[in-house]
Protein backbone atom coordinates (compact mmCIF):
# COMPACT_ATOMS: atom_id res chain seq x y z
CA UNK A 1 0.00 0.00 0.00
CA UNK A 2 2.85 1.69 0.18
CA UNK A 3 2.75 5.38 -1.83
CA UNK A 4 -0.87 5.59 -1.73
CA UNK A 5 -2.08 8.44 0.22
CA UNK A 6 -4.85 7.32 2.41
CA UNK A 7 -6.34 10.03 3.39
CA UNK A 8 -8.37 10.43 0.60
CA UNK A 9 -9.26 6.39 0.40
CA UNK A 10 -12.54 4.88 0.76
CA UNK A 11 -13.74 3.89 3.59
CA UNK A 12 -15.75 5.00 6.88
CA UNK A 13 -15.37 6.31 10.25
CA UNK A 14 -16.04 4.15 12.97
CA UNK A 15 -15.44 3.73 16.73
CA UNK A 16 -12.87 1.03 17.76
CA UNK A 17 -12.66 -0.34 21.17
CA UNK A 18 -8.73 0.03 22.40
CA UNK A 19 -7.41 -0.59 25.83
CA UNK A 20 -6.72 2.54 28.25
CA UNK A 21 -3.31 2.73 29.17
CA UNK A 22 -2.74 1.38 32.51
CA UNK A 23 -0.27 0.59 35.28
CA UNK A 24 -0.55 -3.28 35.84
CA UNK A 25 -0.68 -5.97 33.95
CA UNK A 26 -4.15 -6.91 32.20
CA UNK A 27 -6.35 -9.93 32.97
CA UNK A 28 -9.50 -11.56 31.86
CA UNK A 29 -11.19 -14.41 33.30
CA UNK A 30 -12.66 -17.04 30.27
CA UNK A 31 -14.78 -18.63 33.27
CA UNK A 32 -16.81 -17.23 36.55
CA UNK A 33 -13.83 -15.54 38.40
CA UNK A 34 -13.47 -16.31 42.39
CA UNK A 35 -15.51 -14.21 44.17
CA UNK A 36 -14.51 -10.86 45.14
CA UNK A 37 -12.09 -10.36 41.74
CA UNK A 38 -13.65 -8.85 38.96
CA UNK A 39 -13.57 -10.68 35.09
CA UNK A 40 -11.43 -8.25 33.74
CA UNK A 41 -9.25 -5.24 35.08
CA UNK A 42 -8.58 -3.33 32.01
CA UNK A 43 -11.15 -0.70 30.45
CA UNK A 44 -12.09 0.13 26.95
CA UNK A 45 -11.20 3.39 25.29
CA UNK A 46 -13.19 4.23 22.14
CA UNK A 47 -11.63 6.16 19.60
CA UNK A 48 -13.17 7.11 16.34
CA UNK A 49 -11.20 5.56 13.50
CA UNK A 50 -10.53 5.85 9.60
CA UNK A 51 -11.39 2.19 8.26
CA UNK A 52 -10.14 2.18 4.75
CA UNK A 53 -12.02 -0.09 2.09
CA UNK A 54 -9.07 -2.48 1.19
CA UNK A 55 -10.61 -4.36 -1.05
CA UNK A 56 -9.40 -1.58 -3.29
CA UNK A 57 -5.95 -2.91 -2.53
CA UNK A 58 -7.03 -6.76 -1.91
CA UNK A 59 -4.38 -7.69 -5.14
CA UNK A 60 -1.61 -6.31 -3.22
CA UNK A 61 -1.47 -6.89 0.19
CA UNK A 62 1.19 -9.49 1.34
CA UNK A 63 1.12 -11.34 5.03
CA UNK A 64 4.66 -10.65 5.47
CA UNK A 65 3.71 -6.79 4.99
CA UNK A 66 0.77 -5.47 6.25
CA UNK A 67 -0.65 -9.25 8.09
CA UNK A 68 -3.69 -10.16 6.23
CA UNK A 69 -4.89 -10.91 2.97
CA UNK A 70 -8.41 -11.64 1.09
CA UNK A 71 -8.99 -15.08 -0.38
CA UNK A 72 -11.49 -16.18 -2.81
CA UNK A 73 -12.09 -19.42 -1.73
CA UNK A 74 -15.58 -21.31 -1.12
CA UNK A 75 -15.67 -23.98 1.45
CA UNK A 76 -17.03 -27.50 0.60
CA UNK A 77 -18.42 -27.87 4.33
CA UNK A 78 -22.07 -28.26 4.33
CA UNK A 79 -22.79 -26.50 7.25
CA UNK A 80 -19.67 -24.45 9.93
CA UNK A 81 -22.39 -24.86 12.74
CA UNK A 82 -21.73 -28.37 12.84
CA UNK A 83 -18.51 -29.16 14.93
CA UNK A 84 -18.17 -32.63 13.15
CA UNK A 85 -17.86 -30.61 9.73
CA UNK A 86 -15.45 -28.15 10.73
CA UNK A 87 -13.09 -30.22 12.42
CA UNK A 88 -13.07 -33.13 9.64
CA UNK A 89 -14.06 -30.91 6.28
CA UNK A 90 -13.24 -27.04 7.20
CA UNK A 91 -9.75 -27.51 9.22
CA UNK A 92 -7.81 -29.71 6.16
CA UNK A 93 -9.11 -26.86 3.63
CA UNK A 94 -7.82 -24.45 6.18
CA UNK A 95 -4.93 -26.21 6.46
CA UNK A 96 -4.26 -26.21 2.58
CA UNK A 97 -4.98 -23.23 1.82
CA UNK A 98 -2.83 -21.71 4.20
CA UNK A 99 0.38 -23.83 2.99
CA UNK A 100 -0.63 -22.73 -0.39
CA UNK A 101 -0.90 -18.73 0.38
CA UNK A 102 2.49 -18.84 2.64
CA UNK A 103 4.58 -22.02 1.44
CA UNK A 104 4.69 -23.71 4.64
CA UNK A 105 5.92 -27.28 4.85
CA UNK A 106 3.40 -27.86 7.54
CA UNK A 107 0.18 -26.59 8.73
CA UNK A 108 -1.67 -27.57 12.11
CA UNK A 109 -5.18 -25.99 12.60
CA UNK A 110 -6.27 -26.55 16.04
CA UNK A 111 -8.96 -24.40 17.51
CA UNK A 112 -11.83 -22.65 16.05
CA UNK A 113 -14.64 -19.92 16.91
CA UNK A 114 -17.70 -19.48 15.39
CA UNK A 115 -19.29 -16.45 16.46
CA UNK A 116 -23.12 -15.44 16.20
CA UNK A 117 -24.89 -12.47 18.40
CA UNK A 118 -28.37 -14.07 18.09
CA UNK A 119 -27.56 -17.44 19.30
CA UNK A 120 -23.97 -16.51 21.62
CA UNK A 121 -25.74 -17.96 25.15
CA UNK A 122 -24.29 -19.09 28.38
CA UNK A 123 -23.39 -22.29 27.83
CA UNK A 124 -22.98 -22.88 24.42
CA UNK A 125 -19.70 -22.57 22.37
CA UNK A 126 -21.32 -19.68 19.96
CA UNK A 127 -19.44 -16.12 20.96
CA UNK A 128 -20.43 -12.55 19.74
CA UNK A 129 -18.04 -10.48 17.48
CA UNK A 130 -14.71 -9.26 19.85
CA UNK A 131 -14.86 -5.82 19.75
CA UNK A 132 -11.56 -4.98 21.67
CA UNK A 133 -8.69 -4.77 19.74
CA UNK A 134 -6.18 -7.51 20.08
CA UNK A 135 -4.00 -9.84 18.79
CA UNK A 136 -4.52 -13.36 19.64
CA UNK A 137 -0.93 -14.31 20.05
CA UNK A 138 2.22 -12.95 22.39
CA UNK A 139 6.18 -13.69 21.97
CA UNK A 140 5.72 -15.88 24.99
CA UNK A 141 1.80 -17.65 24.26
CA UNK A 142 2.71 -18.31 20.18
CA UNK A 143 5.66 -20.69 21.30
CA UNK A 144 4.00 -21.94 24.43
CA UNK A 145 0.99 -23.29 22.10
CA UNK A 146 3.40 -25.05 20.00
CA UNK A 147 4.96 -26.91 22.98
CA UNK A 148 1.45 -27.23 23.88
CA UNK A 149 0.46 -29.28 20.78
CA UNK A 150 3.16 -30.29 19.20
CA UNK A 151 4.29 -32.74 21.48
CA UNK A 152 8.15 -34.11 21.25
CA UNK A 153 8.85 -32.55 17.80
CA UNK A 154 7.76 -29.22 19.40
CA UNK A 155 11.57 -27.77 20.32
CA UNK A 156 12.64 -28.99 16.57
CA UNK A 157 10.39 -27.13 14.67
CA UNK A 158 10.90 -24.07 17.63
CA UNK A 159 14.13 -24.11 15.76
CA UNK A 160 12.61 -23.23 12.22
CA UNK A 161 10.87 -20.17 11.29
CA UNK A 162 7.08 -20.73 12.32
CA UNK A 163 3.42 -18.32 12.31
CA UNK A 164 0.33 -18.81 13.95
CA UNK A 165 -2.43 -17.58 11.28
CA UNK A 166 -6.35 -17.34 11.40
CA UNK A 167 -8.40 -18.09 9.06
CA UNK A 168 -11.52 -15.86 9.03
CA UNK A 169 -15.02 -16.51 6.88
CA UNK A 170 -18.41 -15.05 6.70
CA UNK A 171 -20.51 -18.11 7.31
CA UNK A 172 -23.63 -15.92 5.79
CA UNK A 173 -22.90 -13.10 3.52
CA UNK A 174 -22.97 -10.32 2.24
CA UNK A 175 -21.14 -9.51 5.87
CA UNK A 176 -23.16 -6.22 7.03
CA UNK A 177 -23.12 -5.87 10.48
CA UNK A 178 -19.73 -6.03 13.37
CA UNK A 179 -17.11 -6.35 10.01
CA UNK A 180 -13.78 -7.25 11.54
CA UNK A 181 -10.94 -4.39 11.58
CA UNK A 182 -7.37 -5.04 10.80
CA UNK A 183 -4.52 -3.22 11.33
CA UNK A 184 -1.93 -2.96 8.44
CA UNK A 185 1.28 -4.29 10.59
CA UNK A 186 3.59 -1.99 9.62
CA UNK A 187 1.90 0.83 11.32
CA UNK A 188 1.63 -1.14 14.90
CA UNK A 189 4.18 -0.49 17.33
CA UNK A 190 5.56 -2.85 19.95
CA UNK A 191 4.59 0.17 22.33
CA UNK A 192 1.11 -0.08 21.50
CA UNK A 193 0.87 -4.33 22.04
CA UNK A 194 0.24 -4.93 25.64
CA UNK A 195 0.52 -8.61 27.07
CA UNK A 196 -2.33 -9.54 29.02
CA UNK A 197 -3.44 -12.75 31.09
CA UNK A 198 -6.41 -15.11 29.55
CA UNK A 199 -7.02 -17.50 32.34
CA UNK A 200 -9.01 -20.56 31.99
CA UNK A 201 -9.73 -23.38 34.61
CA UNK A 202 -6.61 -25.09 33.38
CA UNK A 203 -4.26 -23.15 31.68
CA UNK A 204 -3.13 -19.37 31.00
CA UNK A 205 -3.34 -18.09 27.92
CA UNK A 206 -1.28 -14.49 26.49
CA UNK A 207 -2.66 -11.99 24.15
CA UNK A 208 -1.93 -8.38 23.31
CA UNK A 209 -4.29 -5.70 24.19
CA UNK A 210 -3.85 -2.73 22.27
CA UNK A 211 -3.75 0.87 22.78
CA UNK A 212 -4.35 3.58 20.28
CA UNK A 213 -1.85 4.83 18.13
CA UNK A 214 -2.72 7.69 15.93
CA UNK A 215 -0.09 5.97 13.25
CA UNK A 216 -2.02 2.73 13.15
CA UNK A 217 -3.40 2.11 9.65
CA UNK A 218 -6.87 0.23 9.97
CA UNK A 219 -8.93 -1.81 6.78
CA UNK A 220 -11.57 -3.90 6.37
CA UNK A 221 -13.30 -5.64 3.64
CA UNK A 222 -16.71 -4.30 2.86
CA UNK A 223 -19.89 -7.01 2.99
CA UNK A 224 -17.50 -10.07 2.30
CA UNK A 225 -19.09 -13.55 1.17
CA UNK A 226 -19.00 -16.75 2.20
CA UNK A 227 -16.57 -17.77 -0.01
CA UNK A 228 -14.08 -15.17 0.69
CA UNK A 229 -11.57 -15.96 3.67
CA UNK A 230 -9.35 -13.55 5.45
CA UNK A 231 -5.71 -14.85 6.50
CA UNK A 232 -4.70 -12.83 9.48
CA UNK A 233 -0.88 -13.59 10.45
CA UNK A 234 -1.18 -13.03 14.39
CA UNK A 235 2.60 -14.18 15.25
CA UNK A 236 5.64 -14.76 13.07
CA UNK A 237 9.06 -15.56 14.63
CA UNK A 238 11.12 -14.46 11.94
CA UNK A 239 12.95 -11.81 13.47
CA UNK A 240 13.32 -9.59 10.51
CA UNK A 241 11.79 -7.30 7.51
CA UNK A 242 8.00 -8.44 8.65
CA UNK A 243 6.36 -7.66 11.61
CA UNK A 244 6.12 -10.09 13.96
CA UNK A 245 2.55 -9.39 15.52
CA UNK A 246 -0.92 -8.13 13.93
CA UNK A 247 -4.14 -6.26 15.39
CA UNK A 248 -7.98 -7.05 15.05
CA UNK A 249 -11.61 -6.37 16.31
CA UNK A 250 -15.01 -5.94 15.26
CA UNK A 251 -16.99 -2.42 15.08
CA UNK A 252 -19.94 -1.40 14.29
CA UNK A 253 -20.17 0.04 10.92
CA UNK A 254 -22.23 3.32 10.60
CA UNK A 255 -23.46 2.06 7.12
CA UNK A 256 -25.24 -1.24 8.64
CA UNK A 257 -28.49 -1.13 7.27
CA UNK A 258 -30.69 -1.04 10.48
CA UNK A 259 -32.43 -4.29 9.57
CA UNK A 260 -28.83 -6.34 8.68
CA UNK A 261 -28.73 -9.43 10.68
CA UNK A 262 -26.29 -9.93 13.00
CA UNK A 263 -23.16 -11.38 12.28
CA UNK A 264 -22.10 -15.02 11.54
CA UNK A 265 -18.51 -15.82 11.07
CA UNK A 266 -15.76 -18.68 12.05
CA UNK A 267 -12.57 -17.92 12.53
CA UNK A 268 -9.92 -20.95 12.94
CA UNK A 269 -6.39 -20.81 14.26
CA UNK A 270 -3.36 -22.59 12.78
CA UNK A 271 0.06 -23.50 13.73
CA UNK A 272 2.31 -22.66 10.05
CA UNK A 273 5.66 -24.44 9.84
CA UNK A 274 8.54 -23.30 7.46
CA UNK A 275 11.76 -24.74 6.24
CA UNK A 276 14.12 -22.21 6.82
C1 LIG B 1 -10.13 -13.51 15.44
C2 LIG B 1 -10.98 -12.52 16.15
C3 LIG B 1 -13.03 -11.27 16.24
C4 LIG B 1 -14.35 -11.25 15.58
O1 LIG B 1 -10.53 -13.98 14.34
O2 LIG B 1 -9.07 -13.82 15.97
O3 LIG B 1 -10.57 -12.01 17.15
O4 LIG B 1 -15.21 -10.48 16.02
N1 LIG B 1 -12.19 -12.22 15.64
O5 LIG B 1 -14.54 -12.03 14.62
FE1 LIG C 1 -8.53 -12.47 17.47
Amino acid sequence: MDGLTTLDAQGVVAPLTFMEPMAEKPFSYNYEPPSGTVLRNARPQTRQVKIIDARQFADRLSLDREGFVLLHRPTAAKSLYDEDEITRVYYPECERLIAEATGAVRVHAFDHIVRNAALSAKGNQIKQPATRVHNDYTAWSAPQRVRDLMGAEAEELLRHRYAEINVWRPIRGPLLASPLALCDAQTLAEENLIASDLLYRDRKGEIYSVTYNPGQCWYYFPKMQADEAVLIRCFDSAPHGAARFSAHGAFDDPETPLDAPPRESIEVRALVFFKD
